[in-house]
């Protein structure tokens, strides 16, 4: 599809306007315009995004929820406002709901700790696939490690989908305590069908995670129609700041689920013999929060919404089908990922060329791509690579880009053949 044709479906969409409110797209890198093929690692920040911070730090800055003085009341209603603006994100039905973390990684580890640690019975499981990224795995090997749980793997089909019949047989026995699942994969774009999961996970006896640290940055998430328990995902890859992330989960569990770290601002009293938790969401909020980066995140949601995640999706899947039909035409390049339902990455290997090297080679040519493990190590030995490369696309990504990687691949192809 042209850029005018994506245009015409979503008429307000400019994806050269939506560049222009990127201050780093204007960059040149070694003498070319930087060609940023890279967001699932993390996206470029807008204007909006940059300035909501600088304007705090310059003219509204304090510690929040302590000070009585007048800084520090605006400080906190504008952090406060964040917790509005991601339940309004996600369609949470309380912003009590919403946790503040370093990230989406420390919102797993907050769930395995205070979830599989101090609520969920110990004979029970937890099952993950065979797709997640690393900070779904190892909070539950930690868990496993140390409370013997069991952990069960789904395996994936060959397009790279959940392998449906492997899930339910995984749930089949009633044992299995909680689902914790990717609801897109960094690595194959796949995107999981939550709905599906989170019904099959409930009718089995399980509660489920969504890690929706890609999906939510390219679609609507709606944690109560997809029927979710839990659901995390990170700031920097939603065109916000590093160093916050959210959980969401349901009130009840908040309340059942024992504090994750100690410290000032999660407690109600506390005396030398013993303390008393802060109501939720405070309870998991130890220490100063990441406020300015609150801050920053409320202006990213604004600003995707602003742009419109039905339009931001719509683009990335163009992009994303032009981007297979190009790189598929490539002699030697392997496609890894074909599923139905997939978001903007694309990650492939080269013929006789270690994933680095073309990365290496890609960089010189002014276009940034992600070579490795993608921290998703066990899924590289599921498809049989020790590392692929992988671009992937936002709402400022263009056709031009597209055009200019197949170029360049083609010319490390040849380099390589
Ligand atoms: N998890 C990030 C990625 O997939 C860093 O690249």
């Amino acid at each position: 599809m042209s850029q005018a044709a994506i245009a015409m479906v979503h008429p307000g969409f400019d994806v050269f306007a939506i560049r222009r409110e990127f201050p780093i797209l204007a960059e040149s890198v070694r003498g070319k315009p930087l060609i940023y093929l890279d967001s699932a690692a993390s996206a470029q920040k807008p204007r909006a995004v940059i300035e909501a911070m600088v304007q705090a730090m310059e003219h509204q800055y304090a510690n929040v929820h302590r000070g009585l003085h007048w800084m520090s009341e605006r400080t906190t209603e504008a952090f406060e406002t964040a917790r509005d603006a991601v339940a309004r994100f996600l369609n949470a039905p309380s912003r009590e709901e919403i946790v503040f973390t370093k990230n989406a990684t420390e919102a797993i580890n907050l769930v395995a700790h205070a979830y599989g640690r101090g609520v969920m019975d110990p004979a029970k499981a937890v099952l993950i696939s065979a797709m997640e990224h690393h900070a779904n795995i190892i909070p539950w090997q930690m868990l496993r490690d140390e409370r013997g749980i069991e952990l069960r793997v789904c395996p994936i089909t060959a397009e790279g989908e959940l392998d449906w019949a492997g899930f339910e047989r995984l749930l089949a026995d009633g044992r299995v305590g909680l689902v914790a699942i990717t609801h897109m994969s960094n690595v194959l774009g796949t995107v999981t069908p939550a709905e599906r999961i989170a019904r099959a996970a409930h009718d089995a006896g399980a509660l489920v995670l969504f890690d929706g640290s890609q999906a939510a940055v390219h679609r609507r998430v709606d944690v109560q129609a997809i029927g979710a328990d839990f659901y995390v995902f990170t700031g920097h890859k939603l065109y916000g700041p590093t160093g916050i992330g959210v959980l969401w989960a349901r009130a009840e569990l908040l309340e059942r689920m024992p504090p994750f770290l100690g410290g000032g601002d999660m407690i109600s009293s506390v005396s030398f013999e013993k303390a008393e938790w802060a109501r939720i969401p405070h309870k998991f909020e130890a220490g100063t929060p990441p406020i300015l980066e609150g801050i920053g995140l409320a202006a990213a949601i604004a600003w995707v919404e602003r742009v419109g995640l039905e339009a931001i999706e719509e683009h990335e899947r163009a992009l994303t089908d032009f981007a297979l039909a190009r790189l598929s035409a490539i002699e030697g390049v392997r496609i890894f990922g074909r599923a139905q339902d997939r978001g903007g990455v694309v990650t492939f290997a080269l013929d006789r060329a270690h994933a680095h090297d073309v990365a290496t080679l890609l960089d010189r040519q002014g276009i940034a791509v992600r070579a490795g493990h993608h921290c998703a190590e066990p899924l590289m030995r599921v498809l049989g690579v020790d590392s692929t490369a992988r671009a992937s696309f936002a709402a400022y990504t263009t056709r031009a880009e597209i055009d200019a990687l197949a170029e360049a691949l083609e010319r490390v192809r040849r380099f390589f053949a």
